[in-house]
């Protein structure tokens, strides 16, 4: 197995301060922040005006293409991507050492030990990953009981066949924007 450094703000915040450079740590917030925003705000103001197939509709043309962007304004080195346990698009999926991350990340959360972030050292990268909390009903709309909404639950099948990311609750953890940062 890898040797992999887990390591949670609110389990160790002193290890953080010792281990890894403050600008690693800079370069992980504010690049999952870009994506989060971008991503968010697109969202919110798609359901806004043209309500919730529209959006999801937006989301299976642009969320690849947005990140994507967000990509492209990152130093050189550094890349992000979304990554979930369950995933509504293939390209999603984590890596093995990702997926147990974010095992591990789903337990911290069961037991309210989940800090702002985890990292995780990766032979020349380091990876930051920003936990993804649904905190609000407004990821349910597409990410809960779809059966409420028929005519978003066909769009979903027709163009997410294999579709997992439903059935989510508040205060569930529906995945991470990872980080990936060169040393
Ligand atoms: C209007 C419907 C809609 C809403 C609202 C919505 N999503 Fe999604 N979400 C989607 C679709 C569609 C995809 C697949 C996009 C793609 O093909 O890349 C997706 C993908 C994702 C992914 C990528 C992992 C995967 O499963 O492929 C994450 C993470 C995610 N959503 C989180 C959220 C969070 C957090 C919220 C609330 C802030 C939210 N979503 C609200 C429709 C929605």
């Amino acid at each position: 197995m890898k040797n992999i450094r887990l390591l949670s703000l609110l389990i160790s915040p002193l290890l953080f301060a010792q281990g890894i450079p403050q600008e690693i740590l800079d370069t992980g917030e504010r690049a999952s922040q870009e994506l989060i925003q971008q991503l968010g705000s697109r969202l919110k103001q798609e359901v806004a005006t043209n309500g919730l197939v529209k959006a999801a509709e937006f989301c299976n043309r642009n969320a690849m293409t947005l990140t994507e962007e967000v990509n492209l304004h990152q130093l050189e080195g550094t890349s992000l991507k979304r990554i979930s346990l369950k995933v509504r698009n293939a390209a999603n999926a984590p890596q093995e050492d990702e997926h147990r991350v974010l095992e591990s990340m789903q337990e911290m959360l069961k037991e309210g030990k989940l800090g702002e972030y985890l990292i995780e050292e990766d032979g020349r990268f380091y990876k930051y990953y920003k936990p993804l909390v649904i905190k609000k009903e407004f990821c349910l709309a597409c990410h809960g009981d779809l059966s409420k909404n028929p005519e978003l639950s066909q769009f979903i099948n027709e163009h997410y066949p294999q579709d997992r990311a439903t059935g989510y609750k508040t205060g569930d953890l529906r995945g991470a924007v990872l980080v990936k940062i060169k040393k």
